[in-house]
């Protein structure tokens, strides 16, 4: 395969089908009960979160991701950890690094803004989604039983 291109983005233009795309061979296929891509738009245009896609022959899109800081309400504490809120590739590209590049756009960004940390939480069945975070060096800092309205979720963090 020809090599991915990452670039950011403003607009949510192909945001949305990429990631119910790759989503719709998972088990959390029912994306309007856990994401909203309104809040996701509405944090990209507030310019506090940051989002990436992967594109073949410039504009071919096979993946992308967003990421915002935690919460500001919780100041330094909040700031400083960049959270993933959603991240697909469509299921024909995957386990060809393409994940891979944007998480690594992602943590640019953060070493960019001298955000000290990376989280990310999903949900601890899933076998790909463990093994990709894992391959990335993100650590497995536990499991929090009922975060989700149907069950545990795993939490990992990347210390950039
Ligand atoms: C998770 C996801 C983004 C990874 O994208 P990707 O382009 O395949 O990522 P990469 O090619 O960089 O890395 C793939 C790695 O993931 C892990 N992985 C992939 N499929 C796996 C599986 N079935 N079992 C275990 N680990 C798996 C492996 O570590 C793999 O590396 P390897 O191919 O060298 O063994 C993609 O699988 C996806 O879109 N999944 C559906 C959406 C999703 O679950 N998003 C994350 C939820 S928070």
């Amino acid at each position: 395969m020809q090599k991915a291109t990452i670039t950011s983005i403003q607009k949510f233009d192909r945001f949305t089908e990429i990631i119910q795309r790759a989503f719709s061979v998972t088990d959390d296929a029912d994306l309007a009960e856990w994401y909203s891509f309104e809040e996701a738009q509405r944090s990209l245009d507030s310019k506090k979160a940051t989002a990436f896609k992967a594109t073949l022959n410039k504009d071919l899109v096979i993946g992308v991701v967003h990421a915002q800081p935690e919460s500001f309400i919780f100041g330094r504490e909040g700031r400083n950890k960049l959270q993933i809120t959603n991240i697909g590739v469509l299921p024909q590209y995957q386990r060809r690094g393409v994940g891979g590049k944007l998480l690594g756009a992602v943590e640019k960004v953060a070493r960019q803004k001298q955000i000290p940390k990376v989280i990310v939480h999903t949900n601890p069945d899933d076998r790909r989604a463990v093994g990709f975070y894992l391959k990335y060096g993100y650590k497995p800092v536990g499991i929090i039983e009922d975060y989700y309205y149907r069950g545990p979720a795993q939490f990992f963090l990347k210390f950039l």
